[in-house]
């Protein structure tokens, strides 16, 4: 990801000093098992979770609560709009055991997910 964040959002960057866009960039290579790239959102668009009609992108990865958080953080920090959390997980429905604040991947040595990706969406 290149996204640049504004300023006042360095408090989202991780203690490697990777603002969220990166973090979530990584995490979402793990969860597509590939290459992701996190783009600059233009106005008027929003990051998407899962998606219907490809069962690919619905994975306990992709539904974890942390990733949505550091997608929607990295929305927020480019002054975008996010969705909620259960717009998010609509097509995450096949997987009952999710925990909200839960990221059961693995986590790449290259990056570390900040505390507050952590928080439940249900409850913060
Ligand atoms: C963020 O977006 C709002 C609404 O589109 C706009 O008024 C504001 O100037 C933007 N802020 C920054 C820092 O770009």
């Amino acid at each position: 990801s290149n996204v640049t964040c504004l300023p006042s959002y360095s408090w989202a960057s991780n203690s490697k000093s990777q603002n969220p866009c990166i973090v979530a960039a990584i995490l979402q290579t793990v969860c597509n098992d590939g290459v992701f790239t996190v783009n600059s959102l233009p106005d008027g668009y929003h990051y998407i979770g899962p998606r219907q009609n490809d069962p690919s992108t619905q994975n306990v990865c992709i539904c974890s609560t942390p990733v949505y958080e550091l997608m929607s953080a990295c929305a927020d920090c480019q002054n975008r709009t996010f969705i909620s959390w259960s717009a998010w997980s609509l097509y995450c429905t096949n997987f009952p055991g999710i925990q909200e604040g839960i990221y059961n991947s693995s986590i790449p040595r290259s990056t570390a997910i900040p505390q507050w990706a952590f928080e439940k969406p249900s409850q913060n």
